[in-house]
């Protein structure tokens, strides 16, 4: 049962909604992607990786349309949209899935993997961001959603670079909201636990509450339903951390060293 309106405006209905997902190739995006052309919306499917594009977009033909680019290059986004707008005559929502992640510890910080990190998790949505944002506020409505991650509420161990990104990406996402909800555009963030994608399955260490890509497609589809500002899974997990956020240092730093160890 809800006590409070929704946070964002609401979405039309699948069948008439238009979708561009960009990270669509594998991952959380092509199962989020998959879902919502199952559900019968036109999507758009962007990332660099045609092929794998082609592969979503399989089973249907007649919603799904192809956009390869690198989301970090406003040049191509702007290309892309300009021919997803004019031929849609519109567009109701832009997810910005795409990310990276590689571990860095203190002792392994480098200025290149720094970069390659942050212009993948922080410049690309940036640059999609600025790309897309004219033509929202023309047409007056529409949304933008954002995958970031938990490991963007605090410091955590590995995630040096990572999480650092991320925690900009949420901030980013807030303050897109304060801007935009007056103008009758959604903004959503969508910060996923552990979830089973090419991006984990180098993880040596336990990923606690780890969830499958289409379990976190089904969360993100409930939660952009329901017109939530953050929509976090599994709760069971994210529940434990936003309880840890809300620690003083000295109890959080001494909670996650003894759950990760040194
Ligand atoms: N998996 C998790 O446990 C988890 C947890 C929290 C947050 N997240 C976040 O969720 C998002 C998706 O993660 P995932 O696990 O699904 O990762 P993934 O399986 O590695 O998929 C990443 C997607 O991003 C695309 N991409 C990467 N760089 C790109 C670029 N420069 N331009 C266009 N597309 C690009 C990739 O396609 P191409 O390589 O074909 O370009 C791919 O489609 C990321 O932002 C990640 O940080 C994941």
């Amino acid at each position: 049962m809800r006590f409070f309106p929704p946070l964002n405006p609401p979405l039309p209905a699948w069948p008439d909604a238009r979708v561009w997902v960009i990270g669509a190739s594998q991952g959380i995006g092509a199962a989020t992607a998959t879902a919502l052309l199952a559900a019968g919306a036109r999507v758009a499917l962007s990332a660099r990786s045609a092929d794998k594009l082609h592969v979503v977009a399989a089973d249907h033909r007649a919603t799904a349309r192809i956009e390869p680019l690198d989301f970090t290059q406003g040049a191509q986004v702007s290309a892309a949209w300009k021919r997803i707008h004019a031929d849609w005559g519109g567009c109701d929502l832009v997810l910005v899935v795409a990310g990276t992640h590689r571990e860095v510890r203190a002792w392994e910080l480098d200025e290149a993997v720094a970069d390659a990190l942050l212009e993948t998790n922080l410049n690309g949505p940036l640059a999609t961001v600025a790309a897309v944002l004219p033509g929202l506020l023309a047409q007056g409505h529409g949304a933008i959603g954002i995958v970031s991650s938990v490991a963007g509420y605090r410091g955590l161990p590995k995630a040096l670079v990572y999480g650092a990104s991320k925690a900009a990406l949420i901030n980013f996402t807030e303050t897109l909201y304060l801007d935009l909800h007056p103008k009758g555009i959604g903004v959503y963030l969508i910060n996923p636990g552990f979830v089973a994608t090419p991006l984990t399955a180098t993880n040596e260490f336990r990923m606690p509450h780890l969830i499958s890509a289409d379990e976190a497609a089904a969360q993100i589809i409930a939660g952009l339903r329901a017109g939530d500002f953050e929509i976090h899974f599994p709760r069971a997990f994210t529940r434990q951390l936003k309880l840890l956020q809300l620690l003083p240092y000295r109890l959080y730093f001494a909670a996650v060293r003894r759950a990760t160890g040194p």
